[in-house]
């Protein structure tokens, strides 16, 4: 067999193909949706699969597409290629399907599943060097040891630790079978080398199926070899199937954000409650109290304390910010340095200017809060019409009275005070007192009277 790039001193700089195997829907996941669009921590597992991709840098990305493809084609529309599998017969045919889409394509291959996302870069890395190294294997697989390793391929080596034959468990004999070796799915070959294999690889198989592990197989017969990589991380080739196995992936990922979020520099007082988005940023000093759920585009900044049951998305937190406990931040919430959200105060497309401070009961929509304002207990912004949605201005240091209406669109001037119990749907000027409320009516004695009265009544009707 010929690699044209075989005698090449640089082929470790040739370019590199990727091919993503996501033709099956995955029927255990018993969902419309596609499996590999399922998301952990908020984003769809493909993605965190083809972010590890990026820093790789491939030439080109095809991802191999069959069930619901529809869906895959929508969601990776300008990231990838798309090849047609249909019908679907098997991982070998999977990837066959891809020659035409790579036609003219000279370089390497890495073939990875959708449906395990968590393969590290330095891994597929590592796979390339082993491709590249100086004894030149044909096709390089990468293989784990799984606590149990029913159903899974199996690896089984020569005395030198090259590969002697890669066989299916349902094709295995009971000596194969007692192969700890198992085979991930994944690997990585030249592009000519790879697609002439597939040529040669027949489906008379326990399955019908035609495997992608016998162009290893044919590789050897053909008087070639074949090497395998081993990863020491059974989890990271860990394929998701099922909503128990999209579960444990998840948890897996919570644990390693946790120990990391501690590892550079915030305090987790119950990290096994704390859940974090895939993008969620977090400064150094930021103390986060239990039963804290952070939603996509959260960015916090040192010295942030979350109190505990604090819902956030979409939101910055300046330095020296607080939160909670009890609080909810939608998407597009800015809280300035050092300012301040309290218990069951709700936040969405608002902005808060520094040290300013809603700390209890309140609603702000579409606001936007001056520096050192203070708005007070149960202030609402009445944001929405029942058809469009309007902005309130609040002025700095203003001082908004509790229990006060702010009926958008409205401005709070610079240093006003609205006067609690205020529905205001006019602006405020600056430094000006509003008070939208009816007169007070006094009357002294009048409840000594009225209790007298009463208690006479009730006396003769007893009587
Ligand atoms: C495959 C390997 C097995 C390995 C195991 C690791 C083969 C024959 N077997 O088995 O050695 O231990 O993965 O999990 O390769 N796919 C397609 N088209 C198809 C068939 C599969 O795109 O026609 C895709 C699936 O969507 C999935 C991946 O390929 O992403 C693996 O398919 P799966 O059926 O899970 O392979 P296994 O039989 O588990
Ligand atoms: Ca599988």
């Amino acid at each position: 067999m010929t690699d044209p790039a075989a005698n090449d001193v640089s082929r470790s700089a040739r370019p590199l193909a990727v091919i993503v195997l996501a033709a099956g829907k995955g029927t255990r996941m018993n969902s419309a949706r596609h499996k590999v669009l399922h998301p952990i921590a908020g984003r769809p597992m493909i993605d965190h699969l083809l972010a590890s991709v990026a820093a790789l840098s491939p030439a080109r990305t095809v991802v191999v597409v069959g069930d619901v493809r529809e869906q895959l084609e929508q969601h990776l529309a300008g990231r990838a290629e798309f090849a047609v599998q249909d019908p679907q017969l098997g991982t070998g045919h999977a990837v066959a399907q891809a020659e035409g889409a790579l036609a003219g394509f000279v370089g390497d291959v890495l073939v990875l599943y959708g449906d395990v996302p968590f393969v590290a870069a330095a891994t597929m890395r590592a796979m390339l060097a082993r491709l590249h190294a100086a004894d030149e294997p044909e096709v390089v697989v990468l293989g784990f040891e799984p606590a149990d390793p029913l159903g899974y391929g199996r690896i089984v080596t020569d005395r030198d630790g090259g590969i002697a034959r890669m066989v299916e468990h349902k094709d295995a004999s009971p000596a194969e079978r007692a192969v700890r070796l198992c085979n991930s799915g994944l690997l990585a070959a030249p592009a000519d080398v790879l697609f002439m294999l597939l040529r040669g690889i027949g489906n008379d198989n326990a399955q019908g199926e035609y495997y992608l592990p016998d162009v290893v197989n044919l590789a050897i017969e053909r008087g070639g070899a074949c090497a395998v990589i081993v990863t020491d991380d059974a989890d990271e080739v860990a394929g998701i199937n099922s909503r128990g196995e999209l579960a444990v992936a998840e948890a897996r990922w919570q644990q390693a954000r946790r120990a990391r979020a501690m590892a550079e520099g915030a305090t987790l007082i119950a990290p096994e409650t704390v859940y974090f988005s895939w993008d969620t940023q977090l400064g150094r000093d930021v103390t986060v109290e239990p039963g804290v759920v952070f939603g996509p585009g959260v960015s916090i900044a040192d010295e942030v304390t979350i109190h505990a049951f604090s819902h956030l998305e979409g939101a910055r937190l300046e330095r020296g910010t607080a939160v909670g406990p009890y609080a909810r931040l939608r998407p597009g919430s800015v809280m300035g340095e050092g300012a301040r959200i309290g218990n069951f105060v709700e936040m969405k497309n608002a902005t808060l200017g520094a040290g300013a401070k809603a700390n209890h009961l309140t609603y702000l929509g579409d606001a936007t809060v001056g520096a050192g304002a203070n708005i007070g207990a149960g202030t609402i912004t009445c944001n929405f019409d029942g058809y469009f949605k309007h902005r309130t201005e609040i002025g700095p240091r203003a001082f908004i009275g509790s229990n006060s209406a702010l009926i958008a669109p409205v401005r709070i001037g610079a240093d006003a005070i609205v006067a609690a119990g205020s529905a205001v749907s006019r602006d405020v000027g600056d430094g000006e007192l509003r008070l939208v409320r009816a007169e007070q009516l006094v009357k002294p004695g009048w409840a000594d009277r009225f209790h007298d009265a009463m208690k006479k009544k009730k006396a003769a009707e007893k009587g």
